[in-house]
């Protein structure tokens, strides 16, 4: 077994670890550990933008970035962050521009803005153009460019090893587990600190825009270790997933005018949301496309509508209400070339011609680990933290998002807060000593592990799986009740039964053993669909993405809180609530 020593190492090589990794080593010695190559990291799948208020095309300004984020978030979001992270976008974005990111430009050469769900301008007077964007490849471009100043700096990645568990010491961080995938390997990477990077987890769901690798790695190791997880009720549906497969269609689609259709042709979000219509929150687009659905009006009476941004229609729409600007083809062709080539590669259509196949899909985790403004991970109530540790991206909860992201603010995020986090963790590793490894750090590991490899039962992991996303999405999807949760808590827990002792592994051996990961990664997953639900069921008022049909209405009086859960040392899940932070924006009813 090979032992590593860094000042500190950053699990996870999307955009928050590289964000992270970059600024810690200006002054510290940082690996980044991925199970992916970097730049294949889910943070590609941001398409549309990157939220900052630079007023580029018409006037903007920070503070109504944030009110933005905070009646987008339900008013769950913790107000003094969400200052913080639309404050800092602006000089985020501007740090990506001189790195190299190559932003669509305006006319007169700068970024260029489009419009995305939510953002408005003058607290909420009408929508703004925000969404900083690189075609319909933000997020692709803010990983390449992030990756290649990392190589420039000399950080050292440990691609293709799966981290398994956080080592503690002494009460305190003092490294990670990983596994070496090509050869099967445990690597030991002592560290002073720690930053977990891992992103979310929507293979929970049936029907999801993650890739395959979305599986709550760092969260649930986390949870593993005692540690709670914040708000994990709170998990965002995207409107518009191609139809059957989830696969992201960018809000940017409707920022550039393209609109949400029933099977009778009607713009619906015209009743759901009058003001700003197919540009509503994301969770309000998401129940009305249900609504639409279970009132027989998807398209051909199926389980999905249409998005429309076919130049006709959308210039139809453009004259209706009084715009002078119209689209054409070749303007979809630039801004939107990915979801052209999506469409015709997964759907067969154009949808310069035709309208795209759109339902809900599984996108984004508003809850994770707890953190503060400068990603430390905090583990109570009280706020108090665990120094040497840092979380930071999708995984992370500071909370900016509360009870529903605003499109775009993802990206924001994992920038805004890596950048604090690394600078936060290289000030922590200059002050810090090493903390002594425990005796034989890996050994209670490698015998889960060998376990696992060992498997010899009855049900694969693709059956329990499958077993797990039906019984999520079925219960605790856009729309949840009473018995629905309860069904979900009780059958993840005869899943997780069957994955303790009936689990059928085919794979033994070492070398790239996909069967043995894909298996770790779904006691990861099952682990987080079940404080999911629990979670879920606590909580007895309807607050963002968290709808329930027993308790349709916001509750502040009970629930404007945050919610903690942790495994205790017996095993059982214990649920516990923070206070949210408001500074200026009372909450009020969310009318858009
Ligand atoms: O719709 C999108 O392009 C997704 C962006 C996001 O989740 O922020």
């Amino acid at each position: 077994m090979q032992i590593h020593q860094f000042d500190a190492v950053i699990v996870g090589g999307g955009g928050a670890g590289l964000t992270a990794a970059l600024h810690a080593s200006r002054q510290a010695g940082i690996a980044v550990i991925s199970k992916l190559y970097p730049t294949r990291s889910h943070t590609g799948v941001a398409q549309g933008g990157i939220g900052a208020a630079l007023g580029n095309q018409e006037e903007d300004r920070w503070e109504w970035h944030a009110f933005d984020t905070v009646k987008g978030s339900d008013y769950l979001a913790d107000q003094d962050a969400v200052e913080v992270l639309c404050r800092e976008a602006i000089d985020n974005v501007f740090e990506l521009e001189h790195m190299g990111l190559p932003f669509d430009r305006t006319e007169n050469g700068t970024i260029a803005q489009r419009r995305f769900g939510g953002h408005t301008s003058n607290f909420g007077e009408k929508p703004v153009p925000r969404a900083c964007h690189a075609a319909d490849r933000t997020g692709h471009m803010i990983l390449q460019t992030l990756y290649q100043q990392c190589i420039k700096n000399n950080i050292r990645f440990f691609d293709e090893f799966h981290v398994i568990d956080l080592i503690m010491s002494a009460g305190k961080p003092a490294g990670v587990i990983a596994v070496e995938l090509a050869s099967g390997d445990l690597h030991i990477f002592h560290a002073k600190a720690v930053m977990i990077a891992t992103g979310g987890w929507g293979k929970v769901w049936q029907i999801t825009s993650n890739g395959y690798t979305a599986a709550g790695d760092g969260a649930s190791m986390v949870l593993r270790r005692g540690l709670p997880l914040e708000d994990m009720e709170f998990y965002q549906f995207h409107p518009t997933g191609i139809y059957r497969m989830g696969i992201l269609i960018t809000e940017g689609v409707r920022g550039e005018g393209g609109v949400l259709l029933n099977d009778k042709g009607e713009r619906f979000m015209e009743e759901y949301a009058p003001g700003i219509k197919d540009l509503a929150g994301r969770d309000v687009i998401s129940r009305a496309i249900y609504l639409e659905i279970q009132q027989g009006r998807g398209i051909g009476g199926k389980d999905y509508v249409h998005l429309d941004i076919t130049p006709d229609t959308v210039n139809k729409y453009l004259a209706a209400a009084g715009a002078s600007r119209r689209i054409d083809r070749r303007h979809i062709e630039s801004k939107l070339p990915d979801i052209r080539d999506f469409c015709r590669t997964y759907l067969g259509i154009d949808p310069v011609i035709e309208p795209i196949p759109v339902q809900p899909t599984a996108h984004y985790a508003m809850g994770g680990i707890p953190t503060n403004a400068n990603a430390e991970v905090v583990i109570d109530a009280k706020n108090n933290i665990l120094p040497g540790l840092y979380a930071a991206g999708e995984c992370a909860c500071v909370s900016v998002h509360g009870a529903n992201r605003l499109g775009t603010n993802s990206l924001v995020d994992l920038v805004v807060f890596g950048r604090r986090g690394g600078q936060a963790m290289a000030q922590y590793c200059k002050e810090a000593d090493f903390v002594a490894l425990p005796e034989n750090p890996a050994e209670e590991m490698r015998a889960r592990l060998d376990k696992l490899r060992h498997s010899n039962g009855t049900i694969r992991t693709v059956e329990l799986r499958k077993r797990m996303q039906q019984t999520m999405s079925d219960f605790v999807g856009v729309f949840r009740e009473a018995k629905g949760m309860q069904q979900a808590v009780d059958t993840i827990r005869e899943l997780k039964e069957h994955y303790q002792n009936d689990l059928k592994i085919e794979d033994h051996g070492y070398i790239f053993n996909s069967d043995l990961i894909e298996a770790w990664e779904l006691g990861s997953l099952l682990d987080l669909a079940e404080v999911t639900a629990v979670s879920a069921l606590a909580r007895k008022e309807s607050r963002g993405s968290h709808a329930r049909e027993d308790f349709p209405k916001r509750n502040d009086e009970d629930w404007l809180k945050h919610t903690l859960i942790h495994r205790t040392t017996l095993g059982k899940l214990k649920l516990d609530y923070k206070p949210v932070v408001i500074t200026h924006y009372q909450p009020k009813e969310r009318i858009y």
